[in-house]
């Protein structure tokens, strides 16, 4: 089984945990209304607003570096998105919550420093997005009526998913980490997870 394969298996537990949060269910189903959708978005800015400013840096690393791609930046996204759903006054009406803060923490610990680190968590949210993220355009869609400004975050031009994951995966196959390494970074990710499945839970408050 390659690394890739692996990942995929052992997180396969934190993965159906994170899909099986009550607001993902309320999101699919049709049931947020738009301050509810738009609580999403303003979270997940607060964690890309971290994650691309570590990508950044991780940029001139020799393996991390292999993994930043510009076309999945999704901070630009966002910010339209938010300003789409909320106002240009939209910085002053967003906050991150406690687990999203959370999560910032975790990011700011090793995401900027250690590389397989941040490939851990660059992994969890963007392989998400062009999975799951893929889902819920859908369901936005049809659910919603949204397309367009407002759901930015979950369109990825000149991307194609699926040849882009294969792409991907032959990096995680190929990285030049030891056993040692690759179970530090299957620690990490399954952290990502849990830290994404606190920040849905604080967000499923807001599902009637
Ligand atoms: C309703 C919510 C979700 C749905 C419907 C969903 C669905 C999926 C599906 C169908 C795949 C497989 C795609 C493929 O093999 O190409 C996938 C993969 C993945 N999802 Fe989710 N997902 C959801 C939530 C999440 C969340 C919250 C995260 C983490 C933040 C996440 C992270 C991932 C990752 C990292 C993969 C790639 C696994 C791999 O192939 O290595 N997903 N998701």
């Amino acid at each position: 089984m390659g690394f890739a394969a692996r990942v995929r298996e052992v997180t396969r537990s934190d993965h159906a945990a994170a899909q099986g949060m009550a607001y993902f269910d309320a999101l699919l189903g049709g049931r947020l209304d738009r301050p509810g959708y738009t609580a999403l978005t303003a979270q997940l800015f607060f964690v890309y607003e971290t994650l691309e400013e570590a990508a950044g840096e991780m940029r001139a690393d020799p393996v991390a570096g292999a993994f930043v791609a510009d076309e999945l930046a999704r901070l630009p996204a966002l910010v339209a998105d938010l300003t789409h759903l909320v106002g240009a006054d939209w910085p002053a009406r967003v906050s991150a919550s406690r687990p999203t803060s959370e999560y910032r923490a975790r990011l700011r610990e090793v995401a900027f420093t250690w590389p397989a680190g941040f490939v851990a968590h660059h992994y969890t949210r963007y392989l998400g997005d062009l999975s799951g993220g893929q889902v819920m355009r859908r369901a936005l869609q049809r659910e919603y009526g949204l397309e367009g400004p407002g759901t930015l975050f979950y369109e990825f031009p000149g991307v194609e998913p699926r040849a882009f994951k294969q792409r991907y995966r032959h990096l995680l196959d190929t990285a030049p980490w030891d056993a040692v390494e690759q179970d530090r970074f299957l620690d990490e990710v399954s952290l990502a997870y849990r830290l994404n499945t606190a920040m849905l839970d604080d967000l499923g408050k807001v599902v009637a």
